[in-house]
């Protein structure tokens, strides 16, 4: 929606921009490097910049941003943490890890779609700030205007199995073909359901589309590769409640999982995020300290 009192618009959301070769310039300036007179102009509508929230929104909904996770952004994606009764060399620890993983999506987003990565794999335990960064990444690049599209793992393969049902309205190729069609894809939480035979076959078919076509795609996931799980040092002191870390390896087994694991390792540039939980130990503290 406009704002009533905007100056620019006067509430209609549209202001009149003119377009030389030199590009567009709002109408009512007068400085000197507008358009010249006598060159031709073209002259037409766009949304104000008073709409510029709607328009956020409105890309976010799109691409099925959950409302939880609308406002993150690497700008409030706090790297400098502190929790009383951790070591202080553990706590520096955990804060370079999340400025190190922050550093990677951030300039991830900022390429994009030019940058070598086919995709980005951010493991880490629960509540370390995955989904977070994700979708700060997916919301940089949509409101550039690329096609994005956020799906929880065990929501997309419900929303695909439900397709099957004969009352369903959507249609296994109307809910697939924006996974695999869209520029980029957030696939949160991989992995976060025991895989049945069918599940991993669908996920095969999706991440080797999207491989395949040269698109991108930016997943979470709970799990560690085989290096970090059997690497007490990468994951949080077991006072941090909440984690589970058995390796990916593990939890991709059989055919199915192992294919989809070569697959994953092939396409993305794997990023582990070694922080406690968020919600439960950082957010205590503030409120505590508030
Ligand atoms: N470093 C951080 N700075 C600010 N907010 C954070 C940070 N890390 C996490 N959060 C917030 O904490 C909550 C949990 O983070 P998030 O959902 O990203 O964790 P996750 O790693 O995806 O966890 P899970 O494995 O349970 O999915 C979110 O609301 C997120 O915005
Ligand atoms: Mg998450
Ligand atoms: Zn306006």
């Amino acid at each position: 929606m406009a704002r009533a009192d905007c100056p620019t618009c006067g509430g209609s959301g549209w202001k009149v921009v003119e377009r030389t070769t030199a590009g567009a310039q709002a109408l009512s300036t007068d400085k000197p490097g507008s358009a010249a007179q006598g060159e031709p102009k073209l002259v037409w509508a766009v949304p104000c910049d008073c709409t510029a929230g709607d328009r956020t929104e409105r890309l976010l909904a799109k691409a099925r941003v959950p409302d939880r996770y609308r406002h993150c952004d690497f700008d409030n994606f706090e790297t400098d943490n502190e929790i009383e009764s951790v070591p202080r060399a553990q706590q520096e620890a955990w804060n370079r890890s999340l400025a190190q993983a922050k550093l990677v999506v951030e300039r991830f987003a900022a390429e994009f779609p030019v940058g070598s990565e086919h995709g980005l794999l951010l493991m880490g335990p629960c509540g370390a700030g995955k989904t977070h960064l994700a979708v700060a990444a997916l919301k940089g690049i949509v409101l550039r205007g690329h096609s994005g599209l956020f799906y929880d793992y065990r929501e997309l393969l419900k929303e695909i199995q439900d397709s099957y049902n004969a009352e369903s309205q959507a249609t296994e190729m109307s809910v697939l073909e924006p996974v695999l069609k869209a520029e980029i894809l957030v696939l949160d939480d991989l992995g976060s359901s025991k895989p049945s035979l069918w599940a991993l076959e669908t996920v095969g078919h999706i991440l080797n589309t999207r491989y395949n076509e040269k698109r991108v795609t930016l997943l979470t996931t709970n799990y560690l590769d085989a290096e970090a799980a059997g690497n007490p040092a990468s994951v949080p002191s077991p006072r941090v409640a909440g984690m589970r870390a058995p390796s990916i390896e593990d939890s991709l087994t059989g055919r199915g999982g192992k294919r989809i694991r070569s697959r994953l390792y092939e396409m993305c540039r794997t990023v582990l995020i070694t922080a406690p939980d968020y919600r439960k130990e950082i957010r205590n503290i503030s409120r505590s300290r508030a």
